[in-house]
């Protein structure tokens, strides 16, 4: 099953409200909210009051990827501000195991990303404790950047890993999905399709995320024939 999350990085945040609502008519199942500390990456963007806000003006789970240092000290306050689904990069966690526990603690759902130079192999002891893992197809920090090809073995490999260990979470990508690219995103194995610039980049929201998700729902159908 193909989802469709749209990243609001690249949205009109003075009309986020209006973007949201845009991109969920377009066909949108959960909203991501990308969250940047300017020192785990070179780009800061927003934190748990903006979440906060989001959460009163859609019902769709907000999917928040965390790009931050110590995001422990942060958990409780994106669990008080309504998130949804939690993830924390690899890179950025020294006691993952203890951090994706912090997570379901507060009752929201546990994941992991790596960035491109992270091999998925590491992720094998806790991938039994994730909702889903994240793929970061680009190097994290920034929007309209381009799909690295290598990420495609890496969703094979989960898809893979999933078979073998007999587990059952999701497979996202993050970075430069697009229409040239969404084909063999869906193909590789990816079943969560974050897009920024496809959805928001030309001010049609709507439009935009129903061709895109059009697109991934088409290449789903060719993988399964
Ligand atoms: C980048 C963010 C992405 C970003 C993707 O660090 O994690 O979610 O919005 O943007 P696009 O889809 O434009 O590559
Ligand atoms: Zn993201």
């Amino acid at each position: 099953m193909v989802e469709l999350l749209p990243s609001i990085l690249s949205a009109d945040f003075a009309r986020l409200a209006d973007e949201i609502a845009a991109a969920e008519r377009g066909g949108g199942t959960a909203i991501h909210v990308d969250v940047m500390d300017g020192h785990f990456v070179p780009n800061i963007t927003l934190g748990p009051p903006i979440v906060a806000s989001i959460r009163k003006h859609t019902k769709l789970p907000l999917d928040c990827h965390l790009m931050i240092e110590n995001p422990d000290e942060s958990i409780p306050a994106f669990a008080d501000a309504g998130a949804s689904w939690v993830s924390v990069h690899y890179e950025a966690c020294r006691h993952l195991h203890r951090t994706l526990d912090l997570i379901a603690q507060h009752q929201m759902q546990p994941a992991v990303v790596i960035n491109p130079a992270t091999e998925v192999d590491l992720l094998v002891p806790i991938l039994g404790m994730v909702h889903h893992v994240l793929v970061m197809s680009v190097d994290p920090g920034f929007g309209g950047q381009h799909f690295i090809p290598y990420s495609l073995n890496k969703l094979r490999r989960l898809t893979e890993l999933r078979r073998e260990l007999g587990l059952s979470y999701r497979i996202e990508i993050d970075g430069g999905v697009a229409h040239d690219t969404v084909g063999s995103i869906v193909e590789a194995g990816a079943e969560l399709l974050v897009a920024g610039s496809a959805v928001f980049g030309q001010g049609h929201p709507e439009r935009d995320a129903r061709s895109l998700l059009d697109a991934a729902q088409r290449a789903a159908q060719v993988a399964v024939a």
